[in-house]
């Protein structure tokens, strides 16, 4: 992100200039007290502000006036607030988009010298010392913290956390409270429904262990990125945690330049009854891209891999979430309808890896059985590429590490009526198990790498 703004410190000068538009009576006068508090409490103060992942608070004046010409640069670049997503077919719940006027506003206001203006300004929001989705059903703490040196190279590690529970219970939300946040870049969280995982023993002498199966924790709970805001799920619906489940966390850390001791505590919050309907994850590709060919020559400028699902039920989709390294660039999932019709349920444009996210739904979403859903994935293995890690660009197959590539996107969705829901997750399952064969037929060395793996 500094390397883009760097380039863009150009405009930056430009918007510092002598106010000449400000001259011009069509342009409102803007001040701070006016009309820029207002669009930066709501938008950018929950993260910038102390003890939060941003690197400057953005709760007074002062703080907006120091730093008027860097956010004039990223809101113009839609670089900030981070929201990748294009608008699409459905409308996203708690949106972070700014609107073409209000780039406008703050574009202008550093245009006119950045003026407070008269009057009282608008009051700074209040954060409460609590959680951001209220008191949580459960509070737990990884028992040991976690020691981060200053520099290195990204760290992934499992840490796995006893719950204690002894009924089943359904997860609404889950919110974490990282105590190094800026190391912590994003976390994938797991159920162990065997309660085993805690007992593994620490790789090293920090706790927890490598490895991307967490331990062999099976159940996917979702996950949590950086500049991601916690949710719950919508509607009532939640994932169902057995009791005796270990908590597995997988975390992803990012050195910061200074040492760092990570002790997360985690709010788990539960529905109070069963949903009546069951969330399944629709990935497109598979795996990841695990079983797609995933291998982009260097100086690779544009290679996609695509694939397709038709609905076997009827469903309502309740979101999408985006995942690759580094090195993608854009990525779209459209849904077509039975009628022919097209829908957009994600399209980015500008894929940043800092920025991974969960797309919700306003409202949900039916597809009707016989929609194809089509995703496209695309990548940008050339120097042109300022998020690519390898100067020159190196090849670059399908991996864990975030240097090596994957890619997916995940429809998060519910059958219709609930009866559907094993027939469409053996559906799910057999379009990945015949991808895998296909693969593992036509490249057999994929078999080691898949066992590998697995025996991690
Ligand atoms: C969801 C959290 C979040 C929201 C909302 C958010 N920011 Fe940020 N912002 C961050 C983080 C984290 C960074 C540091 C990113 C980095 O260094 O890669 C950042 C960095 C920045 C930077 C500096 C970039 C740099 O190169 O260091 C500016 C300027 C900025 N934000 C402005 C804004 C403005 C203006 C808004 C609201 C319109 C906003 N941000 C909303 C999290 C957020």
């Amino acid at each position: 992100m500094r390397y883009f703004l760097a380039a863009l410190a150009g405009l930056t000068c430009f918007f510092a200039m002598p106010p000449v538009r400000a001259q011009n009576a069509a342009r409102p006068a803007v001040t701070f007290n006016g009309q820029v508090a207002t669009i930066l409490y709501r938008n950018c103060s929950t993260c910038h502000r102390p003890g939060e992942a941003a690197p400057f608070s953005l709760l007074s004046y002062r703080d907006a006036a120091t730093h008027g010409a860097m956010i004039a640069t990223a809101v113009s670049a839609r670089i900030m607030p981070p929201w990748r997503a294009q608008p699409a077919s459905y409308a996203y719940r708690d949106e972070r988009r700014l609107t073409d006027s209000e780039i406008a506003l703050l574009r202008d206001w550093v245009a006119q010298g950045m003026p407070e203006g008269t009057g009282k300004p608008p009051e700074a929001p209040q954060f409460p010392s609590g959680w951001r989705l209220g008191e949580p059903d459960l509070v737990v703490e990884m028992p040991e913290p976690y020691h981060l040196k200053a520099d290195g190279p990204d760290i992934y590690r499992n840490i796995a956390l006893q719950l204690g529970l002894t009924e089943d219970k359904w997860i609404t939300a889950i919110e974490m409270r990282p105590s190094a946040r800026s190391a912590v870049h994003h976390v994938l969280y797991f159920a162990d429904p065997n309660g085993r995982v805690h007992l593994k023993t620490s790789e090293g002498s920090e706790p927890g262990f490598s490895g991307m199966r967490a331990g062999g924790a099976t159940v996917p709970l979702g996950g949590w990125a950086v500049g991601a805001q916690p949710q719950f799920f919508p509607e009532g619906l939640a994932l169902r945690l057995p009791q005796g489940s270990d908590l597995v966390i997988q975390y992803h850390f990012h050195p910061t330049g200074k040492p760092e001791i990570e002790k997360s505590v985690i709010g788990l919050h539960f529905a109070k009854q069963p949903p009546s309907r069951s969330l399944i994850s629709i990935q497109l590709p598979p795996v990841y891209s695990l079983f797609s060919g995933l291998d982009i020559p260097a100086g690779d400028r544009d290679f996609v891999i695509r694939d397709s699902y038709t609905l076997p039920v009827d469903i309502d989709a309740a979101g999408v979430s985006a995942h690759a390294h580094y090195l993608a660039s854009k990525m779209k999932l459209t849904a077509t309808l039975p009628g022919g019709e097209v829908k957009t349920l994600l399209a980015i444009n500008d894929w940043n890896f800092n920025w991974q996210d969960q797309y919700y739904f306003r409202d949900l979403a039916a597809l009707p059985r016989g929609t194809r859903l089509d995703a496209e994935i695309h990548w940008n293995n050339s120097a042109e590429n300022p998020n690519n890690p390898s100067n020159p660009p190196v090849r670059v197959a399908w991996g864990e590490q975030s240097k090596d590539e994957m890619g997916a996107l995940t429809l998060i969705a519910v059958p219709h009526v609930q009866t559907d829901y094993r027939a469409l997750q053996r559906d799910v399952m057999a379009k990945r198990t015949a991808m895998a064969q296909q693969r593992i037929f036509a490249d057999p060395s994929l078999l080691r790498k898949i066992s590998e793996l697995l025996a991690q």
